[in-house]
């Protein structure tokens, strides 16, 4: 772990809990290795999968980013409000940091903030960008999965703390994780202190194939890149155009499934090893759960939140849920 002084590091304190780097080669060994393949959804992010998930983001057909966005808009004034002055905000999974930066300019006076995301180049632009156009404000950078239990620093101002945790990321959690997840966060934040989670909502399974699997190829090329991202920095093998990018809903499971379908027989190599892949087989990269509003407060509620508000668009695509601990 490498920790940097405000000055060094720009505007920012910055704690590097180095995520990617110790585990990307296992991860991927020990995916390809099993019956039914698999890599993790987190290893989509590194420099190239970070700018691919930034245009999906700007998708006609990826609804949940601009839908958000119109939520936090709308709904900012009240959250303001319930947070009161000098709130300090976490946020976890930042990405670009766009978002947050609605809450910001609504909210009294905020002490701090605190980015946390895996990709660091990433993160440390985009808490800098912002700590230079909020000069008020605290920004901390901590590189480090999200759902994994870093150390959080010590921050300035006297308000209450705010977790944020946009973009529907919960739902690439299998509901169990989910709980998992949300029980820790409301045992980290303590009392008297609230969780902001965007939640994307079960809906006609047309609009979700669209969302996943675009016209332009852009989620294909996110998911392809994992693959090209096996072969920069594993020195792997894998023939980028003998797999096909394949997104379904399970609409009993309310989760849309994400794989690399094999399109012929073939071997890949990485390091001393080799993997055979069938044609038409599978490998497993992501699932992105859907919930019903009540279905997501019962969750929050068994991991020890009060579902306080919730606030949706008026098509009803996305949910964003105001949490308090006691
Ligand atoms: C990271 C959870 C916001 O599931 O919608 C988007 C990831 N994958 N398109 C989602 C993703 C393919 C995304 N989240």
């Amino acid at each position: 772990m490498l920790d940097m002084r405000p000055s060094e590091a720009g505007l920012i304190a910055f704690h590097d809990h180095a995520p990617e780097e110790e585990s990307f080669l296992e991860a991927t060994l020990e995916g390809l290795s099993r019956p039914d393949k698999a890599i993790p959804c987190r290893f989509l992010y590194d420099e190239r999968g970070s700018a691919l998930f930034d245009q999906i983001c700007e998708l006609e057909e990826y609804y949940p980013t601009r839908t958000e966005t119109g939520i936090l808009k709308a709904c900012a004034p009240e959250i303001a409000r319930r947070i009161g002055p000098a709130a300090q905000l976490i946020e976890l999974g930042s990405g670009s940091s766009v978002k947050v930066r609605v809450l910001l300019e609504a909210f009294d006076h905020p002490a701090a903030y605190v980015a946390v995301d895996v990709s660091r180049a990433h993160l440390l632009r985009a808490a800098r960008r912002l700590a230079a156009d909020f000069p008020d404000l605290e920004v901390a950078a901590i590189c480090a999965d999200y759902a994994a239990a870093f150390p959080l620093p010590e921050l300035g101002g006297g308000g209450r703390r705010l977790a944020f945790f946009p973009g529907s990321t919960i739902g690439n959690l299998e509901p169990e994780a989910a709980l998992a997840f949300l029980k820790l966060w409301a045992r980290r934040l303590g009392p008297g202190a609230a969780m902001l989670v965007g939640v994307d909502l079960r809906k006609d399974p047309g609009v979700l194939h669209a969302a996943y699997d675009d016209s332009l190829g852009v989620t294909a090329a996110f998911s392809l890149n994992l693959l090209a991202r096996a072969n920069r920095e594993l020195g792997a093998d894998f023939d980028l155009g003998g797999f096909r990018h394949e997104a379904r809903y399970d609409q009993g499971k309310g989760r849309i499934e994400i794989h690399l379908r094999s399109l012929k027989d073939q071997g890949v190599r990485l390091g001393r090893r080799s993997f055979a892949f069938g044609r038409g087989e599978r490998m497993h990269l992501e699932h992105s759960y859907k919930y019903e509003i009540g279905q997501f407060q019962d969750l929050a509620r068994a991991a020890g939140f009060r579902p306080d508000a919730v606030f949706t668009d008026p098509a009803g695509l996305f949910s964003v849920h105001y949490l308090t601990t006691s």
